[in-house]
C-alpha cells in the first residue's frame, strides 16, 4: 500500500489491535503465566519457592536482564511432560490469535529442560504438536531452537546433536540468555554447523550488550535477523549497514522497559530505528513477565511515543517481510494487512 490512510488518533488503538501481524520474538517459556506455573507445579508435584500466584507475581520486579533470567529459569522448572510443553505453547497461541497474529516464530530453550533430565523429544514433540494444532486458530506457528549463551560451546554442540534427529520440527536456531560477557564469537562453530544444515539463524544482540556484538552476530554468526538490537543506535555505521542490508530487528519495547534498557517507554528508540530506515518490528519477548502480549506492546509504545498509522503499517509490514515464511505466504499476509488498512 503506497498511501496509508490518515487515521484519527482515537481510532489508532483499535487499528493496532486489529491489524494482522507476525510475532518474531517470543520465548515460549516467557509466556508461562503464574497461574499455569502453579497448575503445572501441582500436576507434577514440583515444589516452588513461592507460596502463591500473587507472591510469584510480586517477585517480577527486575533491575536488569540477569535478575529476570534467574526467575524465568525457576518458573520453567515445572515443565516435565510432553503435555506440559503443549499446554504452555497452546496458551500462547490462543493469546496470539486474540492479538491477530497470523504467524508466530517461537523461541524455545531446550537446555533449560534437558539439564533437568527432560528428554529433547519431550520438549520438541509437545511444542510442535501445539504449533500444528494452531492451524485451527488461523496462526502459522514455527519453532526456533535457542542456545543458552551462558553455557559452553560444547553444551551447545551436544544440544544440536540431540535436536538434529528432529530437524524437520524447527526452522532455525537463535542465541539467548545472559548477553554481557558472552559475545557471539563463542558460538561461531555451532552456528556454522547449523548453517550447513540449512537452518535459519538469528541471535540476541545489542539488548544490553554493545554494538560490537551486533557486528559479530552478522559477520561471525551470519545471522539473518537481530533480536533486540536497540543498542545499534549508538553506532551510525552499524545503523547504515542494518538499513542497507534490510536486516530485521525484533524489538521488544515492554521488555526493554521492564529490564531497564530504557528508563521510560517515552525514551524508547523505536521511532529512531524506523526513521533510519531499519526493518524494525514489535514483539513481546516474555509476555507473562513483562506485562503484555504483542498488542499491549504496540498500544503502550504508540501511546508513549506518539507513533502514527504510517508507523503501524510499516511495523506490521516489516513483521511479515522479516519473517521466514515462504514468498506465497508472505504475499497472502501482506494482502490481508493492506485490506485491514484500506478498511480503516
Ligand atoms: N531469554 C528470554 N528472554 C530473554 C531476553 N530478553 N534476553 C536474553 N535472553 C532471554
Ligand atoms: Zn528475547
Amino acid at each position: 500500500m503506497s498511501n496509508v490512510p490518515a487515521v484519527p488518533p482515537e481510532r489508532l488503538p483499535a487499528l493496532l489491535a486489529a491489524m494482522p501481524k507476525a510475532e518474531l520474538h517470543i520465548h515460549v517459556e516467557g509466556s508461562l503465566e503464574p497461574e499455569l506455573i502453579f497448575q503445572l507445579a501441582r500436576r507434577n508435584g514440583v515444589r516452588l519457592p513461592y507460596a502463591s500466584v500473587e507472591e510469584l507475581r510480586r517477585a517480577y520486579a527486575f533491575s536488569n536482564l540477569q535478575s529476570f533470567l534467574d526467575i524465568y529459569y525457576a518458573g520453567a522448572s515445572v515443565l516435565l511432560r510432553e503435555q506440559d510443553f503443549y499446554d504452555m505453547a497452546w496458551a500462547y497461541l490462543q493469546r496470539a490469535q486474540a492479538d491477530n497474529v497470523l504467524r508466530a516464530e517461537i523461541f524455545f530453550d531446550p537446555q533449560t529442560h534437558t539439564a533437568r533430565g527432560v528428554p529433547m523429544e519431550t520438549v520438541i514433540h509437545g511444542l510442535h504438536r501445539a504449533c500444528q494444532d494452531a492451524k485451527q486458530l488461523g496462526v502459522d506457528a514455527e519453532l526456533i531452537l535457542c542456545f543458552l549463551r551462558h553455557l559452553s560451546e560444547e553444551e551447545a554442540f551436544d544440544t544440536l546433536e540431540q535436536a538434529l534427529p528432529l530437524r524437520d520440527r524447527f526452522i532455525g536456531v537463535g542465541l539467548d540468555s545472559s548477553e554481557l560477557g558472552h559475545p557471539p564469537e563463542k558460538f561461531a562453530r555451532v552456528f556454522a554447523k547449523c548453517r550447513q544444515q540449512g537452518l535459519h539463524l538469528v541471535a540476541h544482540a545489542g539488548e544490553e550488550g554493545p554494538p560490537a556484538y551486533v557486528w559479530s552476530a552478522l559477520d561471525v554468526l551470519k545471522v539473518e535477523r537481530i533480536d533486540h538490537g536497540v543498542q545499534s543506535a549508538q553506532d551510525p555505521a552499524l545503523m547504515k549497514r542494518l538499513a542497507d542490508e534490510h536486516i530485521p530487528l525484533t524489538v521488544c519495547p515492554l521488555s526493554n522497559l521492564k529490564l531497564r534498557v530504557f528508563p521510560k517507554l517515552e525514551q524508547h528508540n523505536l521511532r529512531e530505528l524506523l526513521d533510519a530506515g531499519l526493518v524494525a518490528t514489535v514483539n513481546s519477548d516474555d509476555p507473562a513477565y513483562f506485562g503484555g502480549y504483542v498488542n499491549a506492546n504496540f498500544l503502550e509504545t504508540f501511546a508513549a511515543t506518539g507513533l502514527d498509522a504510517q508507523h503501524a503499517y510499516r511495523l506490521a509490514r516489516n513483521s511479515f517481510e522479516g519473517s521466514f515464511a515462504d514468498a506465497s505466504a508472505k504475499k497472502k499476509y501482506l494482502e490481508r494487512l493492506d485490506a485491514a488498512f484500506a478498511a480503516a
